[in-house]
């Protein structure tokens, strides 16, 4: 071949949407411009990827960055500083920051202050709400936009929509997937007393399977109703699973790693208030019926819902203790541990983090390793064993959930539109390489 390259990733293990081969990666302008045998002295730079494996860039499409409005527990420069380094070259970052993302301007705030400061690409949600409902189909298709999403339960914030009107309405005004935290907010507030103050293991018998399992049942139920697509975000009970794989013409699914690792009892007793979070953890039962689901193609993509609280608020007493764990640095390392003990193959993690986002929110020219895509990719050891510890985490609040746990399989390389953005542990770019996610369904003149 004679063409020339800016970069080749030399003798690496492909894993892609037609398996598992040992090719070489060439990347010019950006973009994946050879896939196979290359000539390195037709490349600026070789990048040595002998005995690793070469992975379309990591998508996490559920991260809180708290920016703007809370910017001592993150801002978008550390939660994407984090994501790099756990070798996630994408995020989809959720409306309920202070202002919320409900407005063109917040939108365009968000976006102006990423492009300045992250160190990965991003896109937003706009949150829905009864006052911007009508605007919605307008907001979903402006630039940065991965599209709506919508609290049918309340957590951290003031975003909710809790009726079958509201959401219907939400469901008709818009044209794109929506994405919906699902959980009963009738049935929550009929439980409010089972929260037992001081004992964070009451939030799971507060917040319980069935609460999840009626929001989903009522969603798919005004799905088909409008005709309409819909994201089921961090679904955490195997009734759900069942439920809505039943149901793929309309609805897709999220998983989240620590739903996928943590259970019920012994998640609180180690973590306390840190293992808090909404939808809460489960027990082992829940936990083997995502596990088995997942097996079968039920899950669609894999969200980190990387919510960060610092140390002091965790500390707080139960129920004053916020909701939410960090996650976007430790999704690689903990599900390739999965991978590791045989519980998916890195196929299938290739396919719920790079394919099945392209596939779920419609990314234009991200999600695989092919001719003319973004130079997006994740380099990984997979035989490396490594402890998570929490001063590996770049996240501002400093601590993770899977601290001690050693892992097999690390993340070694993020590269992120042709730019080595974090190899081996080391930062090699600056923030503000970030740019916006485009998306087919709201594709800009250009
Ligand atoms: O546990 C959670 N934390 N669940 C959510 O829905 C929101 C998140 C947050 O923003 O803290
Ligand atoms: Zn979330």
């Amino acid at each position: 071949m004679s063409a020339r390259f800016d970069t080749i990733l030399k003798g690496g293990t492909i894993v892609n949407h037609d398996g598992v081969h040992q090719r070489d990666v060439g990347l010019a302008e950006g973009r994946i411009a050879a896939l196979g045998t290359l000539d390195p002295a037709a490349a600026g730079e070789v990048i040595d990827c002998t005995g690793l494996h070469v992975l379309p860039g990591v998508i996490d499409p559920h991260v809180h960055l708290r920016e703007p409005g809370a910017e001592h527990k993150e801002n978008l420069a550390s939660g994407s500083l984090s994501a790099v380094m756990g070798g996630v070259t994408a995020f989809f970052e959720m409306p309920n920051t202070k202002p919320e993302t409900t407005t063109e301007e917040a939108l365009a705030d968000k976006v102006a202050r990423a492009t300045a400061s992250a160190y990965c690409d991003f896109a937003f949600y706009v949150g829905a709400t009864r006052e911007n409902t009508d605007e919605l189909g307008r907001l979903e298709r402006l630039p940065g936009c991965c599209g709506v999403k919508v609290f049918m339960g309340a957590s951290t914030g003031d975003l909710l929509i809790e009726d079958d009107a509201g959401v219907e309405a939400v469901l008709r005004t818009t044209a794109r997937r929506v994405s919906f935290h699902s959980e009963d907010e009738y049935r929550l507030n009929a439980r409010k007393s089972l929260q037992r103050p001081g004992d964070p293991s009451s939030h799971s018998d507060w917040r319980d399977v069935e609460a999840a399992v009626l929001g989903t049942e009522r969603l798919v139920r005004l799905a088909r109703m409008t005709g309409k697509r819909i994201h089921v975000l961090h679904v955490t009970t195997a009734p759900e699973m069942l439920f809505l794989s039943q149901h793929r013409d309309v609805a897709t699914i999220e998983v989240t790693p620590q739903h996928l690792t943590l259970t019920l009892p012994d998640a609180y007793e180690v973590l306390g208030t840190k293992a808090q979070m909404n939808p809460p953890l489960r027990d082992r039962t829940q936990m083997e019926g995502l596990w088995l689901g997942l097996s079968q193609g039920a899950a669609d993509t894999l969200g980190s819902d990387h919510a960060p609280h610092t140390l002091e608020e965790k500390a707080k007493s139960y129920p004053s203790s916020p909701s939410g764990m960090p996650g976007v640095q430790t999704l690689v390392p903990v599900m390739l541990d999965h991978v590791n003990a045989g519980r998916l193959t890195l196929e299938r993690f290739v396919d719920l983090t790079a394919h099945g986002p392209q596939r779920v929110y419609g990314i234009a020219n991200k999600g695989r390793l092919a001719l003319g895509y973004d130079a997006d990719i994740t380099v990984v050891d997979l035989k490396r064993r490594r402890t998570i510890t929490d001063d590996w985490i770049q996240s501002r609040c400093g601590w993770t959930p899977f601290v001690g746990r050693t892992v097999t399989g690390w993340p070694v390389g993020t590269i992120i539109r042709g730019q080595r953005v974090m190899w081996e542990g080391e930062l090699l770019a600056a923030g503000g390489l970030g740019r916006p996610v485009r998306f087919q369904e709201a594709l800009q003149p250009s």
